[in-house]
């Protein structure tokens, strides 16, 4: 296996798009004659909130999958690629973007970072011609801070997120990320004040409240549209439920039927199946996958296919079957130009150590695989790197 040169990395990086297309569709063509492929009762069960019969009459014609605008930026697709902390980096927003993501966004960037000119900090802004479009997230607490940071990256960025959701202590702490939920009124501000200052669409992600005590979502969605916003993502849990439990998709859903602007739900969308039951039931018109793609960005093409193919044959077990796990084979190509991409932007030395966690993502499942992570703590270049992909079995 070479490594490949950066010129020809798009090129190179579609031409995998394209074996992993060939991949999935030849083994779903399969799973249509043989209904043994198909998860058994007991995994429906887990993966089904919405009734078969129920999808299958009322999606016929519905046309929930095609695009939508952001302002006046058109979204091409439904599926969009999450702001992930250390981790939706150039890389990953590449890799997302060629596996049918139709938005990407930055991890969230300190507006505080900004205005003392951190340079790290102004890098995580850094967006290539293969990730477009691309959305620059910022976070912090002060109105004309964050303003300024918004000025500042609008000319890179197809659109300002400011980040109303994140969990984190050390954000909280700063009244930052979630803690912005507790303030409806510095919301009103932060958003009217940037929205009429910059002349790329603004959009805000947030929770769906501080707890379940103080559930502000509608309120919040509201403020937005009102004072221009272009749109929201709405990550179906509380600041105070971090990752805990399962994303509630019905407040999404009732929002959604008062909105104005197009809302992304967030939260534990995680194959084909679980896509098409939360387009349908909350109505939105996109979904944000985050967890789930990190180093598996097929999810994205797996969704878009399962899609496709239920507006054809509207049966939900063969939207089932899309949910597909790459050969290792092609597992194998997909690792070495992840690494070989991740190079290219950090140098070969910090990516190879980033890249240990990836290993797990991408070939999980794969018997031998932890022996293999062990042995990678020995290793410090893209040679050895390849060298120990390729003893990967199967
Ligand atoms: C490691 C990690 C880092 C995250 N970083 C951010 C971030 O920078 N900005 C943000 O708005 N959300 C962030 N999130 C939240 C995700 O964007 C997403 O809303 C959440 O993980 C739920 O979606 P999922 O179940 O598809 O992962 C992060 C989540 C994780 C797990």
């Amino acid at each position: 296996m070479q490594k490949f040169q950066p010129g020809g990395f798009l090129d190179a990086l579609n031409s995998l798009v394209r074996e992993y297309s060939s991949e999935l569709y030849s083994f779903c063509a399969i799973t249509e004659n043989r209904t043994d492929n198909i998860p058994g009762d007991h995994e429906r069960e887990k993966k089904t909130f919405i009734s078969d019969q129920y999808l299958t009459e009322s999606l016929k014609d519905a046309n929930i999958f095609s695009g939508f605008n952001i302002g006046k930026l058109k979204i091409a697709g439904p599926l969009v690629s999450a702001p992930l902390a250390g981790i939706s980096d150039n890389t990953f927003r590449i890799f997302s973007h060629a596996f049918g993501a139709a938005l990407n966004f930055t991890e969230m960037i300190s507006s505080f970072g900004l205005h003392y000119n951190n340079r790290a900090t102004e890098a995580l802004s850094n967006i290539t011609s293969g990730e477009r479009p691309c959305a620059v997230q910022i976070f912090g607490c002060v109105p004309e801070i964050l303003l300024e940071a918004a000025q500042r990256l609008q000319d890179k960025a197809d659109i300002i997120d400011i980040n109303m959701g994140c969990p984190v202590p050390k954000v909280l702490k700063a009244k930052s990320g979630g803690f912005l939920l507790t303030d409806e009124g510095l919301i009103k501000k932060i958003i009217s004040d940037i929205a009429s200052a910059i002349n790329k669409p603004l959009t805000i992600k947030i929770r769906l409240g501080w707890d379940k005590n103080s559930i502000n979502v509608h309120r919040i969605v509201k403020i937005a549209e009102n004072y221009g916003a272009s749109a929201v993502t709405i990550h179906g849990r509380t600041v105070k439920q971090g990752f805990g439990g399962d994303a509630d998709y019905e407040f999404i859903k009732k929002i959604k039927q008062k909105s104005n602007i197009p809302i992304i739900v967030s939260g534990d969308i995680d194959g084909p199946l679980k896509a098409l039951q939360v387009l349908k039931y909350t109505g939105c018109e996109a979904l944000m996958i985050g967890r789930s793609a990190r180093g598996r960005q097929w999810i994205f093409k797996n969704i878009l296919a399962g899609l496709d193919y239920f507006k054809k044959i509207p049966f939900p077990e063969y939207v089932r079957a899309f949910d597909y796990e790459p050969s290792v084979r092609f597992k194998k190509r997909f690792a070495l130009m992840y690494l070989s991409s991740m190079i290219e932007f950090e140098g070969e030395a910090r990516a190879v150590k980033q890249f240990r966690k990836y290993l797990a993502w991408i070939f999980k499942g794969v018997s031998n695989i932890s022996r293999i992570r062990k042995d990678f703590f020995t290793v410090n270049d893209y040679e050895d790197v390849a060298k120990l992909i390729n003893d990967i079995k199967g």
